[in-house]
């Protein structure tokens, strides 16, 4: 019985001491502050065994189409990932430093995950990190598989593909000749 009220007084001390820390102001939110190495590991153990449990989903047939990789180049630019992660001779924004965790560098990141795993990610984003869901942000799944059709071929990759694959359509100028005129 004595050691039974000694933990209930424990508990109640430790969720006093608790409440005090984090309702008190004292601890840091700032995205700056390096995790503790244990909280690093944690939350790459945690992110990785949901990611495996959640990812269900089978790429389309169609899935190794040059066309579906070549339009989840022009996704890729579209959407804004570079903006984050970069892409081949495209550089990512200056911002994307103080991000924290830092976006990865997907040319060797995607290697590591399913298309399956890739399109959820994509699809829901990663809470708590600057991660976007991009269904949320109203992007189609078929758009996000052919943005990760794009990712597994990433590594192969040139940067005058990576450029041809997303220049937009050049606008018709007063200088260009229309089909079947003579010069
Ligand atoms: C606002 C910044 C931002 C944007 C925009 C963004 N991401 Fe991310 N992304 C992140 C961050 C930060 C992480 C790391 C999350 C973590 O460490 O848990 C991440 C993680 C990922 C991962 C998981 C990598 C891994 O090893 O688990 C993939 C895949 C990914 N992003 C793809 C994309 C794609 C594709 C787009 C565009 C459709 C995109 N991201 C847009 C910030 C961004």
């Amino acid at each position: 019985m004595r050691i039974l009220a000694a933990i209930g007084a424990l508990a109640i001390v430790v969720a006093v001491a608790a409440a005090v820390f984090f309702f008190g102001g004292f601890f840091n939110v700032a995205g700056t502050k390096e995790d503790p190495a244990i909280v690093r590991w944690a939350l790459v153990a945690v992110r990785t065994i949901s990611i495996n449990r959640h990812a269900n989903d089978q790429p389309p047939a169609n899935f190794n189409d040059s066309a579906r990789v070549q339009a989840g180049a022009r996704e890729y630019a579209k959407q804004g990932c570079v903006t984050c992660h970069g892409g081949p001779g495209a550089n990512w924004a200056k911002f994307s430093e103080g991000l924290h965790p830092d976006p990865p560098d997907l040319k060797e990141h995607a290697e590591h995950l399913t298309p399956s795993q890739l399109f959820w990610v994509v699809k829901n984003g990663i809470n708590m990190t600057g991660m976007p869901s991009f269904a949320m942000a109203g992007v189609k799944d078929n758009e996000i598989w052919s943005i990760v059709a794009f990712l597994k071929k990433l590594p192969s990759v040139s940067e005058a593909d990576y450029k041809a694959w997303t220049v937009p359509p050049a606008a018709p100028g007063p200088a260009a000749n229309p089909p079947g005129q003579k010069p």
